[in-house]
């Protein structure tokens, strides 16, 4: 695992841009794995600005995010797809009809699940991921548990979670139990993978993340198997 340190937020978020804009520059029509949460916010934001500067060009760009609320409606401004159009989608040139997010409205969740999965690999796989992670250890919804699963599948959120994202709603009752996200071979399978972690709230999950032990119950471990991850964190949650 790469890991680079950052003074700030600020910084982290433009040392992540530049990876995903060279990425994009070697390879015009890559096909990006995105995140939603706080931590990428600043990410897009930079990304948004290389786009309006010409200096990058996402007309030929596919996405794919790790995960959706389940059920909820796109135009919900709770929704991830909602949260995507807001922070990247709508301020840069890209092609709505090659984003993809898990439907929060499908009638079988199930075959949504292996649908995504089947469009992730007609694509030809994920070029680079953009990770967040959890306190509690979490990638996208893959929450700690005895088992893990494989594809992209309908999960129920634990509490930490429930309690973590209440800070988007109105109340605590009003978060959304459950929700359909990339299975962690799905988030194994992409080619490269950039993990963001800022803040000492992260500071915990980032120590995990660099001991020599994998574990479901932590499952950002997992990602110790994968040959090309770079975490980059500011230093608050590396160094505590
Ligand atoms: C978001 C996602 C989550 C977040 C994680 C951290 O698509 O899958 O795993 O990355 O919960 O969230 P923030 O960035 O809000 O701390």
């Amino acid at each position: 695992m790469r890991i680079i340190v950052c003074e700030n937020y600020e910084e982290m978020s433009k040392v992540g841009a530049r990876i995903f804009a060279a990425q994009m520059t070697l390879k015009p029509d890559s096909i990006l794995g995105l995140a939603t949460g706080s931590t990428p916010v600043g990410l897009y934001r930079e990304l948004i600005r290389m786009n309006s500067a010409g200096e990058i060009d996402f007309a030929p760009i596919t996405t794919f995010n790790l995960d959706e609320y389940y059920p909820i409606s796109p135009d919900n401004d709770q929704s991830y797809r909602y949260f995507m159009n807001e922070n990247l989608f709508d301020h840069v040139n890209i092609d709505k009809a090659r984003t993809h997010v898990p439907s929060g409205l499908a009638e079988d969740p199930e075959a949504e699940g292996k649908a995504y999965d089947a469009a992730i690999a007609a694509a030809g796989g994920i070029d680079i991921q953009l990770l967040g992670i959890g306190v509690n250890g979490h990638i996208a919804f893959n929450e700690p548990d005895e088992e893990l699963i494989v594809g992209t599948h309908v999960t129920g959120l634990t509490d930490s979670t429930i309690e973590a994202n209440s800070r988007f709603f109105a109340s605590r009752d009003e978060v959304p139990t459950r929700a359909l996200t990339m299975g962690m071979a799905s988030i194994l399978g992409a080619k490269k993978i950039v993990l963001l972690a800022n803040g000492v709230k992260k500071h915990d999950a980032v120590m995990k993340l660099l001991d020599n032990t994998i574990t479901t119950q932590w499952p950002a471990t997992l990602l110790k198997v994968h040959p090309d991850v770079t975490l980059i964190c500011d230093k608050a949650a590396y160094e505590g």
